[in-house]
């Protein structure tokens, strides 16, 4: 793993835009997989004025997000549709279509997953997938305890993860507790990751993943059997 230390939550997202942009200039139709939560918002908003600048272009990109809450609809504000349109989607050139992400109500979510996984199939390869890290270690909603070949399929939220997406909802009823999440076998299939990790509450697992062994227990440290990840993590962390 190759491992890149900034100063900051700034720097961490330049870096991460940088990547972004090699991609996008260096394939015809790029397949980003991406990625929610507080991390990359910064480098979602570089990335909008890098498109309004005229340095990058997404016009031929296509994007599958890692995952949706089930029970939260698109135009749920605190579904990941809509955290992906506010934060990125709509500030760039992309089409709205080949943006991808699971639909949190589909009257079948199994078959959802399914479809979803087909989709990326049929999309080819992702040629860079970016990922945060919980702090039990999940990456995407693949929490502890996940197998390290599975598929997009419906999961039940780790406790902890339910308690630290509290803070977006008015009570902890309407907290979801299950999510459609790409696998851990499906995330592994990328081209290429990158790691964002940030903030000194994420010290301690980033230590797990790099020096721990590679367990189902901390999902993340099956990234330590991918050729090519980069993580890149500012100092707090
Ligand atoms: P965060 O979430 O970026 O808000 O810390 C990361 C995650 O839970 O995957």
């Amino acid at each position: 793993m190759n491992i890149i230390k900034v100063e900051n939550n700034e720097a961490l997202s330049e870096k991460a835009a940088d990547m972004i942009e090699d991609t996008l200039h260096a394939k015809e139709n790029p397949v980003l997989g991406l990625a929610t939560g507080s991390t990359p918002e910064r480098l979602y908003e570089i990335l909008q004025k890098r498109c309004h600048d005229g340095k990058v272009s997404f016009q031929h990109a296509t994007t599958f997000n890692l995952d949706e809450y089930i029970g939260l609809a698109g135009d749920n504000p605190n579904s990941y549709r809509q955290f992906m349109n506010e934060k990125l989607f709509n500030g760039i050139d992309i089409q709205k279509e080949n943006t991808h992400i699971p639909n949190g109500v589909a009257e079948d979510p199994d078959k959802e997953a399914i479809d979803y996984e087909k989709k990326l199939a049929d999309a080819g390869k992702i040629d860079l997938q970016i990922l945060g890290i919980g702090l039990n270690g999940h990456i995407g909603f693949n929490e502890p305890g996940s197998d390290v070949k599975s598929r997009t399929q419906v999961v039940d939220l780790a406790e902890s993860t339910i308690e630290a997406n509290a803070r977006f909802f008015n009570s902890m009823d309407e907290v979801p507790t299950q999510a459609i999440t790409m696998g851990i076998g499906t995330i592994m299939e990328a081209s290429k990751i990158i790691l964002l990790v940030q903030g000194e509450k994420k010290a301690e697992i980033l230590s797990k993943v790099l020096h721990g062994d590679v367990t189902s227990d901390v999902p993340a440290s099956f990234l330590q059997m991918h050729k090519d990840v980069t993580i890149i993590t500012d100092i707090d962390a």
